[in-house]
């Protein structure tokens, strides 16, 4: 695709490129990554573990600051910014932080959310945020996979403003509900007062208009990563996601279309370096070195480091780094499981033999029966009973392919 020709709408670059300084919460990166999450709750000096974080490998939750009795109001954050920070690969959640009026200080940069895990079905939740007037994340591009939640957030307006389908594939899964009514909101883009406007206009659900984040923040289109340069508008390197501070220069992305490798975004991880969680490249020597989520040792599969062997291999011998093929069959056996959205199916990941029982129960989401069979289609024995409750947007269990025998050790209801 081309680069357009005329940017009627600003984008504010302060986006630092990944620097290779050392600090972040895994040391042993030499990248500001920080993870493998961050949850920040009960006290706004929580926030310091932000300090630096150029991506949050992991999710990002902030989530129970101020009450009744810890009143905090919005000066308490206007000094609070991480604009270093571009991207997140699980989630973004935001529950109950009183006080903060919106978040366009406070992650002006964040370009990507991955969504490579997500809550429930969804890469973004803010939920009961009382003070919450506008989302304002006017750097926001791409959520790669996964729908949002936005809800119960009594004085939050600028929602008809976005265009969801300028960020993401799913938007259709989307539940915005229990806002401020859009008609008390009165929201205005930029330049809409005196006839100036600066934002573009999209359609979005049937509605025709300017498309913004606040009051002072058009929102970017759905174009190639651009800078701003009105007369001349350059296009970033065709690596990069999101935004870029330099023009046709692989160092200088916000995040990477593929792969981070070495202060660069690359389109494959090269020779004697792995894939790590899905966005970046690493040694050998790292993988050996990792040991989250919990305790286990990496392997090294197919060029990419990851928690375990993938079904039909097993560890060449219990210490090994390696992955060679099982003869015949090896199972892999996982607990008893309700599947009550995409993120509980990709616990399921691999696994083909449930031992115990199954239950789907799945009340939201559509067009994600491709999901499901990627994380549920190895399946091949339950030893119990499969219930499948509610569940009304799957039209067909097709997504359990290769489900061969339900022994019915245990059944429900005989
Ligand atoms: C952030 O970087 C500064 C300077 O290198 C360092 O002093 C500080 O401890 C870092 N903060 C965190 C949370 O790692
Ligand atoms: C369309 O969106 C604008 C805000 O961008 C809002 O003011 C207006 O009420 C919406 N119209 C309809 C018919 O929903
Ligand atoms: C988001 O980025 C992914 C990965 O580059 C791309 O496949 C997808 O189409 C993008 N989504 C939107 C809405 O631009
Ligand atoms: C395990 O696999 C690795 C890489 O393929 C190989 O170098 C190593 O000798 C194997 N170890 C055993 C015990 O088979």
């Amino acid at each position: 695709s081309s680069c357009p020709t005329f940017f009627p709408f600003s984008i504010i670059c302060l986006i630092t490129t990944l620097n290779p300084l050392c600090f972040g919460h895994i040391s042993l990166f030499s990248i500001p990554v920080c993870g493998p999450h961050i949850d920040i709750r009960n006290d706004i000096s929580e926030f310091k573990k932000l300090e630096n974080c150029t991506v949050v490998e992991g999710y990002l939750q902030i989530l129970l600051i101020g009450d009744k009795n810890n009143n905090l109001n919005p000066e308490h954050f206007r000094t609070l910014s991480f604009p270093k920070l571009t991207m997140v690969t699980d989630y973004l959640l935001l529950f109950r932080v009183s006080g903060l009026d919106s978040l366009s200080m406070l992650f002006p940069n964040l370009n990507v959310i991955q969504g490579r895990n997500l809550f429930y079905n969804y890469a973004l939740v803010i939920f009961e945020m009382t003070s919450l007037k506008d989302i304002g994340l006017y750097n926001l591009r791409n959520i790669t996979r996964g729908a949002i939640r936005i809800e119960k957030n009594p004085e939050l307006c600028y929602l008809d403003s976005v265009d969801w389908s300028l960020i993401m594939d799913a938007e259709f899964n989307n539940y915005i509900a229990g806002n401020k009514p859009s008609k008390e909101c009165g929201d205005v883009c930029p330049g809409i007062m005196d006839d100036r406007t600066q934002c573009i206009r999209t359609s979005f659900n049937d509605n025709y208009s300017h498309r913004c984040w606040t009051s002072n923040h058009c929102q970017n289109g759905k174009n190639p990563p651009t800078i701003l340069d009105l007369a001349h508008p350059k296009c970033c390197h065709p690596q990069c996601l999101g935004s870029c501070t330099e023009p046709d220069n692989d160092k200088a992305c916000a995040a990477c279309q593929h792969y981070f490798h070495e202060d660069r975004c690359v389109e494959a991880c090269p020779p004697g370096t792995y894939k790590f969680e899905g966005w970046r490249c690493i040694t050998m020597d790292m993988c050996a070195r990792v040991h989250l989520p919990s305790e286990v040792d990496f392997v090294i599969h197919n060029g990419e480091c990851m928690p375990d062997c993938p079904p039909g291999f097993t560890r060449n011998d219990t210490q090994s780094m390696f992955c060679s093929a099982c003869d015949g069959l090896c199972d892999k056996v996982c607990e008893s499981k309700t599947i009550d959205s995409v993120d509980a199916a990709q616990s399921l990941q691999g696994c083909t033999v449930i031992k115990g029982n199954l239950h789907i129960n799945i009340r939201r989401g559509t067009n994600i029966a491709s999901e499901l069979e990627s994380f549920m289609g190895l399946i091949q024995t339950v030893t119990g009973y499969v219930k499948i409750k509610h569940s009304h947007t799957l039209g067909s269990l097709s997504f359990l392919k290769s489900l061969r025998y339900i022994h019915g050790e245990e059944l429900t209801e005989q």
